[in-house]
């Protein structure tokens, strides 16, 4: 009595970002007042609905810090060691932490001129002097050190300090911070214990900086937020990230239906405070068995710009399909859903919120700018930066092989599921950000919704033939300039 093997072939149509429009609607909303803050899983908010991928061609330290100071999230890859991915992910946590904790400091015996040197060499422009037990003596400046210096007189510290110092506790507040400074006239205040033992430092350098990024992603002590990937299988590393301070963990695998994968991905959330974003996946059956424990869901079984996962395995589902089928379970259970893969422009991103992600996760289009790890190399005139697949056998060399659940001891061993492959280079990626962030408010500005969570309830969509698509692009004319946010055959 089984269903006859024709009846297979009668099958549902699955779509993705170039399939459909959003329906153009009546509207009210003024693209740039749009409001496109978001949660990426289920206690961590962010102010822009935008991920950079755990890939080793993509987020390191220095993009996680752009990101979340750009109101996003980077997401570590997980070819680094242990230790590497421990640094990268504290590098993220301290670079705009108001009070500093690693304090350059000044010993009173030391000379002037040792002083100045330690300086210069630490980049700084004044350090606590700290005497026994870490107490606070005094604090030294360029400015106390210069006559000093002028004269060519070698005095020891002591001499040259400012020893009524102005500190204060860790509890104090940015805003407290910087009117003891306008008080006092002072661009410095070492932040002490009861008793008067020295434990951090804020500089006025620092609250400005922090000033700049009013809509950076923040944990509740001001720290910029971290997203790290593990294995879906690397539980130590997950505790170690989790020790490390990462506000959110992803368990980084292809397929994260495979029964297994669920099982220790649940163990990974048992054990860690961090969130916990359990992907990829891509069919509602995956969603219901992830979505009593996960904290988020990540969407995608092959759509990548690198991917080769749907050629090599025949296996795979459209994105947007996917993403709805997804967000359909994740929604009745309050789970935060990322879209993974595919985007090209930012009219897919927003076309990716409409089927019902939270938020969207790019590699190719952050790939080739400064931030990304590797350098610019040059082909005939032109500048790239490498990109890879993290199922290419170049990257599973340098350990992503399990995120295909691939035992990749021998070289001959590999089947690969990704490419290498070379992207232009693009310059910093806040310009990039800003160039998709900037389309997709466009686009809720035409589906008159303000919020992302708007555009989910009033979005509708159009299919569009494949002359529609043709339609959609520039065509019959040859393009002169280069725009900042389209490039032919992107
Ligand atoms: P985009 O299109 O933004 O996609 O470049 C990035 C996402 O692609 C996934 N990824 C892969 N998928 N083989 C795959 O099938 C690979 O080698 C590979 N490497 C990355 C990943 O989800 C990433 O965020």
């Amino acid at each position: 009595d089984s269903t006859p093997f024709s009846a297979k072939l009668d099958v549902p149509e699955a779509l993705t970002f170039d399939d459909v429009l959003l329906r153009p609607k009546e509207s009210r909303v003024e693209p740039d007042s749009a409001d496109v803050s978001t949660r990426v899983s289920t206690t961590v908010e962010l102010n822009v609905p935008v991920l950079s991928a755990a890939m080793d061609t993509v987020t390191e330290g220095d993009m996680a810090i752009e990101m979340a100071r750009q109101g996003g999230l980077g997401v570590i890859h997980r070819n680094l060691s242990e230790e590497q991915m421990v640094a990268e992910i504290e590098r993220v946590k301290r670079a705009d932490e108001l009070i500093i904790r690693d304090v350059v400091t000044a010993d009173p015996e030391q000379t002037v001129r040792e002083v100045d040197e330690m300086m210069n060499r630490e980049g700084v422009s004044g350090a606590p002097v700290i005497g026994e037990d870490d107490a606070v003596l005094g604090i030294i400046s360029a400015t106390d050190v210069r006559p000093y210096l002028e004269v060519g007189e070698s005095d020891e510290v002591r001499e040259a300090m400012t020893d009524e110092v102005v500190t204060a506790s860790e509890s104090v507040t940015a805003r407290e911070a910087l009117e003891l400074m306008y008080e006092h006239k002072i661009e410095r205040v070492p932040i002490v214990d009861d008793a008067n033992r020295l434990i951090g430092l804020i500089t006025m350098q620092g609250i400005l900086q922090r000033r700049e990024y009013d809509q950076a992603a923040r944990d509740d002590e001001g720290r910029l937020r971290c997203g790290v990937a593990v294995g879906p299988f690397e539980f130590d590393r997950a505790v170690a990230a989790d020790e490390a301070g990462a506000d959110v963990i992803f368990t980084d695998c292809a397929h994260a239906h495979n029964l297994d994968v669920v099982d220790s991905a649940r163990e990974i959330k048992d054990a860690v405070e961090a969130d916990v974003v359990v992907g990829n996946v891509g069919t509602r059956e995956a969603a219901e068995d992830l979505v009593d424990f996960a904290d988020g869901l990540k969407v995608g079984i092959g759509p990548g710009s690198i991917c080769t996962t749907r050629v090599v395995s025949g296996a795979g589902m459209p994105q947007l399909t996917a993403v709805s089928e997804v967000a359909d379970v994740a929604s009745d259970h309050d789970v935060p859903v990322i879209a993974d893969g595919g985007i090209r422009y930012s009219g897919d991103a927003i076309k990716a919120i409409a089927a019902g992600a939270d938020a969207v996760m790019l590699g190719s289009y952050f790939a080739g700018t400064d931030e990304a790890p590797g350098r610019v190399i040059t082909m005939n005139g032109k500048k790239y930066k490498q990109y890879r697949g993290m199922g290419s056998v170049g990257a599973m060399k340098s350990g992503g092989g399990e995120r295909y659940l691939k035992d990749v001891d021998e070289d001959d061993d590999y089947v690969p599921e990704g490419v290498e492959a070379a992207t232009p280079y693009k310059g910093p990626v806040e310009n990039e950000l800003h160039q998709l962030v900037g389309g997709m408010k466009s686009g809720m500005g035409y589906v008159g919704a303000d919020t992302i969570d708007s555009v989910q309830q009033r979005a509708e969509f159009v299919r569009v033939s494949s002359a529609g698509q043709q339609e959609n692009h520039p065509h019959d004319v040859m393009i002169t300039d280069e725009a900042p946010n389209y490039s032919p055959g992107e």
